[in-house]
């Protein structure tokens, strides 16, 4: 009965869950050059499909939200995933990382108004806004600090500006949006790029074929 199993599972397609935007439009290079293409990826997500085969590898690529790669591979929706360190730390689930892909690379950082630094030792009851609320509660413990967090979904640099908090966690790239927002990095909480996501169940059933695709990956990156 199992070997059956593993039978049917090896003949079916690799599925493999992509997240949208930058990170997509990085890895795509990456796993051409590592020998697979997946240009039909690319080509179907501009016609808006978002569940393309690609027959001649073997595989089957998932478009998703860069915040869903994790569930989908947990569940064994998807077999492999790739998504930034940072919603994998947010998340902190049941997956293997096998390998840092290099991509999408930026930097959880801790930032807040240039003209009213926080004193972390004074009384007073500190707000931090942030998409990644466990992130900041992991770093808050860490650093033995007494904050209330606030959940946000975007456009996190507002919130120092119009007294909803008093520091922000948050992404940063160029650097930009906190210039023009008048914010000063306090601290780096670590630096972001995207990973490798394997589920533990298609480990055992597709060892060989993901052990293929990470060595692949492996000498690219
Ligand atoms: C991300 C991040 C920062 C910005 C950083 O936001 O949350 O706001 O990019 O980039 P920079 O340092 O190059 O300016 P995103 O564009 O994902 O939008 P969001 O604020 O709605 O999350």
């Amino acid at each position: 009965m199992k070997r059956k199993r593993a039978t049917n599972g090896a003949a079916r397609p690799l599925t493999i869950a992509l997240p949208r935007g930058r990170i997509l439009d990085e890895a795509l290079p990456l796993f051409k050059r590592a020998g697979l293409d997946l240009s039909a990826a690319a080509a179907a997500r501009a016609g808006r499909r978002l569940v393309i085969p690609v027959d001649e590898l073997g595989l089957r690529v998932l478009i998703v939200r860069d915040t869903d790669v994790p569930a989908y591979v947990e569940h064994g929706a998807a077999d492999v995933g790739v998504a930034g360190r940072d919603v994998l730390e947010e998340q902190d689930r049941d997956l293997y990382e096998p390998l840092d892909l290099g991509i999408g690379r930026c930097r959880m950082v801790v930032a807040e108004p240039e003209g009213r630094p926080v004193d972390e030792n004074s009384q007073v009851h500190l707000r931090y806004a942030s998409k990644f609320a466990e992130i900041t509660r992991r770093h808050l413990q860490a650093r033995g600090t007494v904050a209330e967090i606030i959940m946000l979904y975007g456009s996190i640099e507002i919130a120092p500006l119009v007294g909803l908090a008093d520091r922000i966690v948050d992404l940063v790239s160029s650097g930009e949006t906190l210039r023009q927002h008048r914010l000063r990095e306090v601290e780096t909480i670590f630096p972001v790029s995207a990973r490798l996501c394997v589920g533990r169940a298609a480990a055992k059933l597709f060892g060989d074929r993901i052990d293929d695709l990470v060595a692949r990956l492996r000498r690219v990156v």
